[in-house]
């Protein structure tokens, strides 16, 4: 009996363990040898040897589970060795990407204006005459038309060249009060080292009823978001002309590349001018049907934004999808 039970605790293996039990318990195993040799035995000595027998067989049922348990738990080891996955192997290089200087200056721009309560509008691109000029207090004679370059259908249709449309539709669609700006895409016959025939404007509108936007509400909203765009900076607003707006003014930052000492980029005068603003022009109101009501409006570059920004000397560049400027805007 000591033999059988030395075997199982030795044993390596599941099948061969299972050989050992049919070997002891099975059929024709040794306990049914010794419980078939009791039948010469008499009736006392027959009693004592089935108790005997029958406590061997758990002795021994006991002991064959113990090893099954242990030899599975081996197994299982062994798998788990064998499967570990080796960390230190090669894998396929992933390049990671990051947001072209337009669209991440858009964010910001947009992120900005969004945590102000504006909303966003899109209007379209492909504009008519009346929503990109007329509407806008550009009448067919007016000179301020020779400003912009505009890309014709010849349909009457045209690429719009401003965002400022999408003030007129805002407007048209919607009461006061309104707060929102529009992010998108403008177009003019244009292409040197500061000009693109496509480039991105960021436009603001804000209007209420009655006389409650002054344009000190202007001012502290976009000095505000000029030093939250450019860091610390000085801003200040010169007069200008716009036929949109009346009074109009010009939002200048302090040169970022000389500080306001006067270089080559700001001109030697030490001011970069960003964006164009003022107070809705009365005649605007007029167009859209809109009394009694007071509000600003403000226009900006995206790409300007993003060349002060990065230091891009070369607008052009913005969009040549070279990778040797893209790569340096890896996140
Ligand atoms: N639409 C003007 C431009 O394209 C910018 C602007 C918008 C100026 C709104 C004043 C008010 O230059």
């Amino acid at each position: 009996m000591r033999d059988f039970i030395n075997k199982i605790r030795d044993c390596q293996d599941k099948n061969e363990l299972e050989n050992i039990r049919i070997s002891i318990l099975g059929k024709k195993g040794e306990l049914a040898k010794a419980f078939a040799d009791m039948k010469n035995l008499s009736g006392d000595q027959k009693k004592e040897r089935a108790k005997e027998l029958n406590e061997l067989k758990d002795i021994f049922t006991v002991e064959l589970e113990k090893r099954e348990s242990e030899l599975s738990e081996i197994e299982l080891d062994n798998k788990m060795l064998s499967e570990k996955i080796d960390i230190s192997l090669l894998s396929p290089k992933v390049e990671i990407g990051g947001y072209h200087p337009v669209v991440e200056t858009m964010n910001r721009i947009i992120s900005y204006f969004n945590n102000m309560n504006f909303s966003i509008e899109e209007g379209n691109m492909v504009e008519d005459d009346w929503h990109n000029f007329e509407a806008l207090n550009l009448p067919k004679s007016h000179p301020a038309r020779d400003m912009q370059d505009t890309f014709y259908f010849g349909d009457g249709r045209l690429l719009r060249t401003h965002t400022s449309p999408v003030q007129i539709r805002t407007m048209m669609r919607e009461k006061p009060p309104i707060r929102m700006i529009a992010p998108g895409t403008v177009f003019r016959r244009d292409f040197d080292l500061t000009h693109t025939p496509m480039f991105h404007q960021v436009e603001g509108l804000v209007i209420e009823n009655g006389d409650k936007v002054s344009f000190a509400n202007l001012k502290f909203i976009l000095e505000d978001f000029l030093k939250y765009m450019f860091g610390d900076v000085k801003v200040r607003f010169r007069p200008s002309f716009f036929p949109f707006t009346e009074p109009s003014a010009e939002a200048d930052i302090s040169c970022l590349f000389c500080g306001g000492n006067g270089c080559r980029v700001c001109s030697h005068t030490g001011w970069l001018e960003v964006l164009g603003c003022g107070m809705v022009d009365p005649n605007v109101f007029k167009s859209v049907n809109y009394e009694n009501v007071s509000g600003y409006a403000f226009g900006l570059g995206v790409e300007r934004f993003a060349m002060l920004i990065h230091r891009v000397p070369d607008l052009r560049s913005m969009f040549e999808g070279d990778l040797r400027l893209l790569e340096q805007f890896r996140v």
